[in-house]
């Protein structure tokens, strides 16, 4: 049966990331793959994560499967974090949730209880947007439309665009907005034009759709959920796939968050016992270990305290890994301003140059990143930001 089959154009970041293995160049920069790296280019365990996993070791006391939505603990200290201890709709009982398999998962299975809902609503995604949402959510069977976001040659969200869409959209259609941190382009709405949002959903009456993957990597973990809780305070209905995977840095034990803000708490109970069928006709339950890891760190004083400052490090050594760059690039006599980099938020940046750029840098100082020029900022380091700088002046003057 499978001769039908046709084979596929390879992934472009992982296709990346073996380009990357096989070039011998000793000075060679990867700056693809969506994970956080430190100084000597390691992806950590964190400490507070290390120290839970001895915790864990010590008081597990069995393999047996857990509940089908997931470990309460984790899910309570996760929506306590994204929502806020004085949360409305926490307080009013108005929240369904389960623990997912990861972001993905969490996205995956909100777009599946969607289509429950209502299998003719329209997502709007942003344009451009993490490469991973079109097939995560389109695979639900839900049509997808883009609102203009990131202009190229302003470095910066169009907002007067991306508006005029947005107050085009119809009651029910549903709107992903990136929580903070914006994957690909780092270009972050301001507070104010979350409040602008917040209208214009009330008007519109779309559904937010909030994807929460580096939460705390922007300007801290309760500044980063500033339109989080804007919209879950003011909202009837809002939709939030968050993610464990770099903030916890337990990307390969796949932890996520699957909420669901409902207008009351009857219909909450509702939600809950539907998305809980969705994740039973796709994996049954999630998985364990990382949750319990979550679990015991938001719900330990001391180990929360640690891991709050390990995600502080992360994100003041992005911070500084963006001035160095910039300063690198002027320092190399760029011609361009790219001070945009500073203002951008989280692991990632646009750094608006072409496609065509972008191979050469490749081919000719063995720099990868993907063509749309996203850049992971967390793969800069001290020794290798000079000569990244020389190579970017190299390929666009
Ligand atoms: C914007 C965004 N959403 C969701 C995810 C999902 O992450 P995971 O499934 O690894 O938890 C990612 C991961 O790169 C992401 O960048």
């Amino acid at each position: 049966m499978f001769e039908v089959l046709t084979p596929l154009a390879p992934d472009p970041i992982l296709g990346l990331s073996v380009a990357y293995n096989e070039d011998s160049h000793p000075q060679k920069i990867d700056l693809g793959v969506g994970v956080y790296k430190n100084e000597q280019g390691h992806t950590p365990i964190l400490r507070a994560v290390a120290k839970a996993q001895q915790k864990l070791l010590a008081t597990e006391k069995s393999k047996t499967y857990i509940s089908p939505q997931g470990n309460q603990g984790y899910i309570d200290g996760m929506l306590r974090l994204l929502l806020s201890d004085h949360s409305k709709a926490l307080l009013d009982n108005r929240v369904a949730a389960v623990q997912a398999p990861g972001g993905c998962g969490a996205l995956r299975i909100l777009a599946e209880l969607i289509v429950r809902a209502n299998k003719d609503a329209k997502v709007w995604v942003s344009d451009p947007t993490w490469a991973n949402h079109i097939p995560l959510i389109g695979s639900a069977g839900l049509s997808i439309e883009t609102y203009p976001y990131f202009d190229k040659n302003t470095a910066s969200i169009n907002f007067d665009a991306m508006m005029q869409t947005l107050r085009q959209c119809n009651k029910g259609d549903v709107v992903l907005l990136h929580g903070c941190c914006h994957n690909p382009t780092g270009a972050d709405l301001t507070n104010s034009q979350w409040d602008h949002i917040l209208q214009v959903a009330k008007e519109r009456e779309f559904v937010p759709f909030l994807d929460v993957a580096y939460l705390g990597f922007g300007d801290g973990l309760d500044e980063d959920a500033y339109g989080i809780r804007l919209l879950t305070d003011n909202l009837p209905e809002v939709l939030i796939a968050a993610s464990c995977s770099k903030n916890f840095g337990l990307y390969r034990e796949r932890v996520g968050l699957a909420a669901i803000v409902t207008k009351d708490s009857a219909n909450s109970q509702v939600v809950q016992g539907q998305i809980q069928s969705v994740a039973r006709g796709i994996y049954s339950m999630p998985p364990s270990y990382g949750g319990a890891l979550v679990d015991l760190i938001l719900n330990d004083e001391q180990l929360r305290h640690e891991w709050v400052s390990e995600v502080d490090e992360m994100r003041n050594r992005m911070k500084s890994l963006r001035s160095m760059l910039v300063d690198q690039l002027a320092v190399n006599g760029a011609d361009r301003d790219f001070s945009f980099i500073n203002r951008q938020k989280g692991m990632f940046s646009y750094l608006c140059i072409t496609p065509e750029q972008v191979r050469d840098i490749r081919t000719k100082h063995s720099v990868y990143f993907v063509e749309s020029s996203r850049v992971n900022i967390a793969g800069i380091n001290h020794n290798n930001v000079e000569a990244l700088a020389k190579a970017l002046v190299d390929v666009i003057q």
